[in-house]
């Protein structure tokens, strides 16, 4: 087995899922705003310093995604946040990309950037204690998008990306993320988000990234958020692994969820059906930002120095999506 395919699966077996907590400063403010808690470099390292102290870091969270700014701050105790994240027993990795921005040739959709001086950054995060990355590719679907261009530039970045992460011995996430936003059909998302995935692969075998060693963090097959015509959790989970085993090449060891606006219940339910029925040897799990944090931080919000009451309040959440990615969650086990 690779160095590479053994830190995926150490990341993802036996129901362990990654907790992203790789915000960008502008997004941690906006979730910071919305408890009315200032966001400061000391609030913002508070707050995750608390998640990645919880007892849950060693069941249930097998990798923590950083921003540039955690990666480079120092707990309460002087310890470096890649540190406290091992001694917990979960693995440290960080977002590289630096943001999608508008696509020259199609300025309504977005390509992700952050391949010049990759190289050089991608060092600097390994010799910090990274054992992983993620950059993640956006796709809006509407009447003409997403479009050829967007969808073959993206695949192309990410592919290169990759291969630039595993030249550095590190595992790429790659998120190809096809938004919820808007009044797109199931079968719109379903067909979307396959023929992005397919260029995706097509342009990682290129660039000859070794599928082993990479773990796949796509959306689920959903309707858009203004859609009329919602889909029973059911169909969401059968079409998002017929999705997924059409469309993702069997080599590739994991398959890491986005949340991506569902709610944390919602997200938890799907990944559980997705997992009752898993008819691949993909292992399924969770990758969640907003899914496995929104509870937690508004507990936090109402008293910072709260420690205990805000990890409890994470692991009940890491706990239940454990659970859901071995198809063993259930509605009763909430509070
Ligand atoms: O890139 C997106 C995040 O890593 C996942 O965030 O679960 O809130 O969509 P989300």
């Amino acid at each position: 087995m690779s160095e590479l395919n053994n830190i995926a699966l150490k990341i993802l077996n036996n129901g362990k899922g990654i907790l992203a907590a790789d915000e960008s400063t502008g997004t941690m403010t906006k979730r910071l705003d919305s408890v009315k808690v200032p966001s400061t470099p000391q609030n913002r390292l508070l707050f995750r310093e608390i998640l990645f102290s919880a007892s849950s870091m060693s069941e249930c969270i097998g990798g923590v995604i950083l921003y540039d700014e955690t990666i480079k701050q120092e707990t309460s105790k002087k310890e470096n946040i890649p540190e406290l994240i091992s001694k917990m027993g979960s693995i440290p990795g960080i977002k590289v990309d630096t943001g999608a921005k508008n696509l020259a040739g199609s300025p309504n959709e977005k390509i992700t950037e952050g391949l010049d001086g990759l190289r050089e950054r991608l060092k600097e995060y390994h010799k910090l204690g990274a054992k992983f990355t993620k950059w993640r590719g956006v796709y809006s679907i509407s009447k003409n998008y997403p479009s050829k261009l967007c969808v073959h530039s993206n695949a192309h970045a990410l592919a290169r990306y990759s291969a630039l992460v595993q030249e550095c011995e590190m595992v790429p996430i790659v998120e190809p993320e096809v938004l919820m936003d808007g009044e797109h059909s199931a079968k719109d998302c379903y067909e979307k988000t396959s023929e992005v995935i397919k260029k995706c692969f097509e342009e990682l075998i290129l660039h000859k990234v070794d599928l082993k060693g990479i773990i796949l963090k796509p959306n689920m097959i959903i309707t858009g958020n203004k859609s009329k015509d919602k889909i029973s959790n059911e169909e969401i989970a059968k079409l998002t692994l017929q999705c997924l085993k059409n469309a993702v090449p069997s080599e590739v060891p994991g398959i890491a969820f986005l949340s991506g606006g569902q709610s944390e219940i919602e997200a938890t339910e799907n990944l559980n059906l997705i997992n009752k029925h898993n008819n691949t040897n993909f292992i399924m799990s969770y990758s969640y930002g907003r899914a496995l944090q929104q509870s937690a931080l508004k507990y936090w919000s109402k008293n910072i120095q709260n420690i205990e009451g805000t990890q409890k309040v994470f692991n009940h959440r890491a706990k239940m999506n454990t659970l859901a990615a071995k198809g063993k969650w259930s509605k009763e086990l909430e509070i």
